[in-house]
């Protein structure tokens, strides 16, 4: 998938999406060999690779490097870059900026976080040409005001809130809305009403596709194992041990051999 386009023709194709996050030149070159769709260079960055336990850290130098890098690796993939925190929130002028920067930086569709008080610069970005992507329920940059990371939308009201503010995002031109940690009933009735793709991440299997964080999905952290996720490797464990045969190897003199050695 290497175009917007693409993402709501699979949605008329009633075909599911599958994306991942990604941040660095490596890792694309292996993402962009394989079957998944599209990546999201997500602020996610800033807690995955950086360390930080929240998104709020990241900024745009952080995004912008991130993007440039990946979409080296990966040039044959539709590249989403996410909008850092507040970065939507200084004005349009700002707003255009970070769009520019991330754009030139190699993202070919933005995405940013929540809906109200957002309308004018979604609106600017679609008119001038750059894909948005929506994302509501649980969105990490408000992490403080909803008292941690925890589900949304639980309640009626807040559930009708949800589908009335995706529509809008659909209205405004959003190409696409990632849907994080809301109830099965919810996202199923927004992703019926929509005429573009919904993408899940705790949002249960009936939106237009997934997302997942790489490296949970690779099992780097297995100390962070949410409902949501699903482990498909023993990454932390195997590369673990790729590094305790290697550190014997030095150690018991066994690396290098003679084959790996220049006469
Ligand atoms: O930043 C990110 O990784 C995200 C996904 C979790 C959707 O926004």
């Amino acid at each position: 998938m290497k175009h917007v386009t693409d993402f709501s023709l699979a949605r008329k194709r009633g075909r599911l999406i599958s994306m991942v996050t990604c941040y660095d030149f490596w890792t694309a070159k292996i993402v962009q060999q394989s079957n998944v769709d599209c990546i999201l260079v997500g602020d996610s960055a800033a807690m995955v690779v950086h360390g930080f336990g929240n998104t709020i850290p990241a900024t745009n130098e952080m995004m912008v490097t991130h993007l440039r890098a990946v979409s080296k690796g990966a040039p044959d993939k539709l590249v989403i870059g996410d909008f850092p925190f507040l970065s939507n929130r200084k004005g349009i002028t700002f707003s255009m900026e970070t769009a520019d920067r991330l754009m030139k930086a190699g993202a070919q569709a933005v995405k940013i976080e929540g809906f109200k008080g957002n309308e004018k610069v979604i609106q600017s970005l679609v008119e001038a040409g750059v894909p948005v992507m929506g994302h509501l329920g649980l969105t990490p940059q408000s992490v403080h005001a909803l008292g941690g990371f925890q589900v949304q939308a639980r309640k009626g009201k807040a559930a009708d809130r949800l589908l009335a503010e995706s529509k809008a995002l659909e209205d405004l031109g959003c190409f696409g809305i990632v849907l994080e940690a809301i109830p099965v009933d919810v996202a199923r009735r927004v992703t019926e009403v929509l005429e573009i793709p919904t993408i899940g991440i705790g949002a249960g299997p009936y939106t237009s596709g997934q997302v997942l964080v790489l490296q949970d999905l690779l099992g780097m952290n297995p100390d962070f194992k949410p409902k949501f996720t699903r482990f498909y490797l023993d990454g932390a464990k195997l590369i673990q041990e790729a590094l305790d045969c290697y550190a014997d190897d030095v150690t018991m003199g066994e690396f290098p051999s003679a084959e790996e050695t220049y006469e």
